[in-house]
């Protein structure tokens, strides 16, 4: 009787909502009449019905990140929007080493970036590799919505950066140069765990939609061998997105999160029921059983489709910040 009455009330809020779209009320609006149940439209990933926006980014930089994120989303932008300005925010900082211009070179003193973007119905974009773009992610983006493809790597992506009118930009900055310049005199390829407090930006986003998008760019590891790409453009390492669940993303050494498919596992996870904190530290506990994790940082961010985020490391010293309409904040993540 009771699950008779449950279902007759979905069955009615169902028909308004159809009714509600019919009349032409976007998803939020009739959100906002039907109060706070939730409807799912399973077919695009896309609740029917409104959350609250939440944006959680990796790292320090993270903080402005997310406020670029919120702005667009104010001016009426999607999740993706909200990803991919948060990114061009941080690549454009030359300050940052780690991501956009900027960014540590390579042993052979080449700036090199990786970038991927995904959305709630499950495109993905990719450049790996690349050279002379400010703004990788936004290259991504236009090969997921101007491709049949999912990752252009090398000249390639530079060439169709420029087509789609990406001005060559000369990412090797002065304090950059310099501090290859200093590596070369002992070029010892040695990663420092928590460099990354400004490595990879990871960002993962759900508007008041509950449309869920994430993103990822990088410089990489520094002093890496040329024509090395790491996690951060592989759909499934670096970033992974399912509308329906909910969207994970990694920082730190990309070849122990390839090794294990990290942010695949961690929306895997959550879709077997965990809370994305159980989730990430499900993923993390699988590099540190399978590999020597002495000298190596991973850290995992993850959002589910209700909002819910959680981030776990292997050592401590992972930071991720966290905005919503009310509230921000910047977290250390628990490890181990
Ligand atoms: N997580 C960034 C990289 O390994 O390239």
């Amino acid at each position: 009787m009771g699950n008779d009455k449950k279902s007759n009330r979905r069955e009615f809020l169902g028909n308004l909502a159809a009714l509600g779209s019919v009349l032409g009320f976007s998803p939020f609006a009739i959100n906002r009449m039907l109060g706070s149940e939730t409807l799912k439209n399973e077919s695009d990933g896309a609740s029917l019905l409104t959350t609250k926006a939440t944006m959680v980014s990796t790292w320090n930089h993270g903080v402005i990140a997310n406020e670029a994120g919120f702005k667009a989303l104010k001016k009426g932008g999607s999740a993706l929007d909200m990803i991919e300005e948060a990114a061009r925010i941080v690549e454009a900082d030359a300050d940052g080493l780690s991501v956009g211009i900027g960014g540590l070179p390579d042993r052979d003193g080449v700036v090199t970036l990786d970038a991927c973007c995904m959305d709630h119905k499950g495109r993905a974009g990719s450049v790996g590799c690349i050279e002379d773009i400010m703004h990788p992610l936004s290259v991504a983006r236009k090969v997921m919505e101007e491709t049949p493809h999912v990752m252009l790597v090398g000249e390639g992506a530079k060439m169709f950066a420029i087509d789609q009118g990406f001005i060559p930009t000369n990412l090797l900055t002065e304090k950059a140069l310099n501090a290859w310049q200093k590596w070369k005199e002992k070029n010892e390829y040695n990663p420092v765990i928590n460099r990354e407090n400004h490595d990879t930006i990871g960002i993962l986003a759900l508007d008041n939609e509950g449309r869920l998008s994430g993103g990822c760019t990088t410089s990489g590891v520094s002093y890496k061998m040329h024509g090395r790409v790491g996690d951060s453009p592989i759909i499934g390492a670096g970033l992974f997105v399912d509308g329906n669940v909910g969207a994970a993303t990694a920082t730190g050494l990309g070849e122990a999160v390839m090794r294990t498919v990290g942010s695949f596992l961690v929306v895997e996870l959550m879709r077997g029921g965990l809370h994305p904190q159980a989730a990430c530290e499900q993923a993390v506990k699988r590099i540190i059983d399978s590999m020597d994790v002495s000298n190596l940082q991973v850290g995992y961010l993850a959002l589910d489709k209700q909002g819910r985020h959680g981030a776990h490391a292997v050592h401590e010293g992972f930071n991720y910040a966290l905005t919503t309409e009310t509230s921000d904040k910047l977290i250390f993540a628990s490890n181990g």
